[in-house]
């Protein structure tokens, strides 16, 4: 696909079929998560890659508005180590850096055909407990991945519509040329 295809086509998908992910696409988009820039090159990233149905649904289980990720066939966890990152202005980097290389990973699905979406809402304790994820690491985010159903259910059609999801602020509303 041509980039400017890649992002059109990216959205937000929360209906999947039950195929698997092929191993070799995961391990392609996770060789484009791993290519991302970040903090000195510190890479803090860690992605942990869930494909085992019960955990799935216990991940599900740690969120409130994202039950739907019980029927997934794969989820990537995104998580950063500050210890590899910095601050600067007060602004802690490791999120930044993780959701670069997130964004990487949920273009190269797309570029793939693959679905995903990015998840915060979910409880950050009940996450690490599941996957016995270091103390001292954070879990920025998660997505889903797997085959988009043409089946979307209603929630998920209520959800797109409610947010709004595909209307965009123009240019002139976000772009401030020599001063704000
Ligand atoms: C940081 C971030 C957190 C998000 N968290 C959730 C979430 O917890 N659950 C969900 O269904 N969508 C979540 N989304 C998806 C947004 O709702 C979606 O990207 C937005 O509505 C635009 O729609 P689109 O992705 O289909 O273009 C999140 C997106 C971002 C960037």
């Amino acid at each position: 696909m041509e980039f400017i295809d890649v992002i059109k086509s990216r959205s937000s998908i929360r209906t999947y079929t039950d195929r698997d992910v092929e191993d070799d696409k995961i391990n392609y988009i996770l060789e484009c998560a791993r290519l991302a820039p970040s903090w000195v090159n510190k890479q803090c990233w860690r992605f942990i890659v869930i494909k085992d149905k019960k955990t799935i649904r216990i991940i599900s289980k740690s969120t409130i508005i994202n039950r739907w990720l019980r029927n997934v066939p794969c989820i990537i966890v995104a998580c950063g180590d500050p210890k590899f990152s910095g601050t600067s202005n007060g602004i802690e980097y490791f999120t930044v850096d993780v959701a670069i290389a997130m964004e990487h990973l949920i273009l190269a699905a797309t570029d793939l055909g693959l679905g995903s979406c990015w998840i915060v809402g979910f409880n950050e304790k009940k996450v690490k407990e599941t996957l016995g994820i270091p103390n001292r690491i954070r879990v920025v985010a998660l997505t889903p991945l797997g085959y988009p159903s043409s089946k979307r259910r209603i929630l998920a059609r209520v959800t797109k519509i409610i947010i709004r999801s595909k209307k965009r602020k123009s240019l002139d509303k976000i772009t401030h040329y020599d001063k704000w």
